[in-house]
Parts: C-alpha cells; structure tokens; sequence
C-alpha cells in the first residue's frame, strides 16, 4: 500500500502572498472565479506574481463542460505558460488540471487510461475559495459531456502547491458553505470505510471529520474562525480521499445530474441511506468514527448525520423528480458501474442503488 501528498500546502491568514516565493516563471496562464476578482483576491494574487506576461480568465462557469476546457486548452497553446494557477471554487480548480493535460498532451480522450497519460510539466497552483470539493490536492477533474459527468484521474494533475488563505472562504455565501462542508464530510466518512483505507488516510479522515463536527454550524453563521477550520478540514479530507478513494454516494452522485442539484447537496441527500446501506460491512469503522466524535454510540452519530444533511430533501421539482424516476433504472445501472462504487465497503447491486436513490427522494417532504 502506499500513501502520498503531492502537494505542498500553505495555509494560513495571508497565504496568498506565498506566490511572491515562485521564481523562474516566464508566462503564467490564471482562472479565476469572478466573485475572486470582485473580491480583490485576483487582483492581490497578480500583484505577488513575478511573471513577463500573463494571460486572464475570469468567470468559470459552474460544473465546466468538455468544450469549455477544450477551448481553453486552444488558448494555453497560444499562451504557452509554465505556470497555470486556479483562484476559485472546485469548478475552476478542476478546469486548470482538465486545461493541463488538454494543453500538454492534446491526444488526451476522456476516460483513456491513466498509464497512457506523459509526465507534465506546466507548474498548477491551486487556491480554493471554497471549503470541500479537496481539489486542491487531488488527482481527479471532473468534467461534464453531453450531460453525464466525467472524472479525469491522473497523478500528473494534483496541484503542486495549494494556498490556503483563511480570508478566501470567508467570502462564501451560506449555502455554498453548506453544500461544500457536506461535501467534505461525506469525502472524510467515504475515505475512512473505503477498501483502500489505510492507517494514514483514516488518522487524517478523522481529523477532518472532528474538525467538520465543531465547525460545520458555527460556519453557517459566518464565524471567522469556523471558516477556517473548514476550510483545512476540507483539504484534509481531501488527501484522505485521495489516497483511500470514495465511495458509492459519489458514485450515485456523479450520475444523478439530472436532479439539477448541486454536488454537495446530492451527497446531503444520499449519503445517510448509503450509511444505513453500508453498516452491515462497515459498522466497526462508523462506530470509531462515533467514539473520536465524541458521541456515546452509533446513534448519535447517526442523529448528526441526519441534522447535517435533512435540509437536501427541501423543494426538489416534482417534475424534475419524476423525471429522474423514469430514468432510474439506467442511472442506478450507470452508478454501479462507476469505478467508485468498487472502493464502497458493501458491494450494491444496481437494484440496490435504485432502492436507495428511491429512498433518498421519496423520504422527501413535498
Ligand atoms: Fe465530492
């Protein structure tokens, strides 16, 4: 087994002007996220940078589509930069590691085997300003084609430096803070049943979890310091998952697009019927998973998940609903086939994710 963090990681109130320490650099290549440059975090970023010439993009937008990339990939050929940096949430970070590969290697398809992918040079610096998708240190990009998700996974995208600057995710508005912080609990809870968990990953999956668990609500309310945690929490979870991979509700929740919800608030939704799905294999691990939370039994654990995640199943569409009914028997098919259901610790059967898709949505208060 092996254990890895790529990444070197910065953190801390401030640490945006760590980009002052990058020499050597001729041409950097930028994605921003517009709320960056409203907020006068792009602007800050460029002012530490030490390059001759830069190229701009702002305003990335949401769950990238294959063409976007591709068109930015074009761009990265005329640019020509050794550096490409992300300053934005998980949408732009994974569209700087998709634009890299496009970039370097423009054979690259979608869904080509790792091995087949070169080594890249082009330096990836990525500052998430959202607490949760851990694509700041991960080796995963997920892009969206004719409507169905896809994840691009290689070693040579993982960011090589992640800043993690305290003020960033102070910016979010509470429902982003929300649907990423589930996001980032659900990659911790995932990581630490995974068949790939090791003693590494779950030391760092648990501190992510007890972080999240004292953090996650006095970060709805905006407090500074509860920010912070979860935004290191966030990329701690992000190396566990990293390293121990994820489970069936990202499977479930890569396929399930067609709910029009965010990713975060699709984990909210399925994650606590996955967990009553996977006790049977895996409540040895939940149960200490519940004991370094500090709660008195499995239950408690349980009631905290429910708390965390009940507001997902508010106002969904009806119609968008009963479309999704009449498509899942294809999409519980789809998301037993995604190579994240293998790392689950209980083995679903399609008709078993379509149960649980059932579940998630008819437990639903309208
Ligand atoms: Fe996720």
């Amino acid at each position: 087994m092996q254990f890895s963090v790529p990444t070197k990681i910065i953190f801390g109130e401030h640490s945006l002007s760590y980009i002052k320490n990058l020499r050597g650099y001729k041409t950097a290549l930028i994605f921003s996220a517009s709320s960056m440059k409203r907020h006068g975090f792009l602007d800050e970023m460029i002012s530490y940078l030490k390059v001759k010439k830069m190229e701009t993009i702002i305003g990335i937008p949401p769950e990238p589509e294959y063409d976007v990339v591709t068109d930015y990939a074009n761009k990265a050929r005329e640019v020509k930069p050794d550096i490409i940096i992300a300053i934005g949430g998980g949408s732009v970070i994974d569209v700087a590691k998709a634009v890299k590969i496009f970039y370097e290697f423009p054979e690259y398809e979608l869904g080509m085997q790792p091995e087949k992918i070169p080594h890249l040079h082009t330096t990836l610096i990525a500052i998430p300003s959202t607490s949760g998708t851990g694509s700041e240190v991960s080796a995963a990009s997920v892009l969206k084609k004719n409507g169905i998700k896809h994840a691009i996974v290689s070693n040579e995208i993982i960011p090589n430096y992640a800043i993690l600057d305290a003020r960033l995710p102070r910016k979010m508005p509470k429902e982003v803070a929300r649907d990423t912080g589930i996001d980032a609990f659900v990659h911790a809870m995932e990581a630490y049943v995974s068949k790939l968990a090791s003693l590494f990953s779950d030391g760092i999956a648990l501190r992510a979890l007890k972080e999240i668990k004292e953090n996650f609500f006095l970060s709805l309310k905006g407090d500074e310091k509860a920010r912070e945690k979860m935004h290191y929490a966030s990329t701690l979870a992000g190396i566990a998952f990293m390293n121990a991979r994820l489970g069936l509700c990202h499977a479930m929740a890569h396929k399930a697009a067609m709910l029009k919800l965010s990713h975060g608030r699709l984990n909210a939704l399925f994650f606590p019927y996955v967990m009553e799905f996977n006790m049977k294999e895996a409540r040895k691990k939940y149960k200490e998973v519940a004991k370094y939370l500090g709660f008195k039994s499995i239950e408690e654990l349980i009631e905290f998940v429910k708390d965390i995640t009940q507001y997902a199943k508010e106002k969904i569409d009806l119609s968008v609903k009963e479309q999704f009914m009449e498509n899942i028997e294809k999409i519980s098919k789809m998301a037993s086939h995604d190579p994240l259901a293998s790392f689950n610790p209980r083995k679903a059967s399609w008709e078993e994710i379509k149960e649980i898709y059932a579940k998630s949505l008819h437990s639903n208060n309208n």
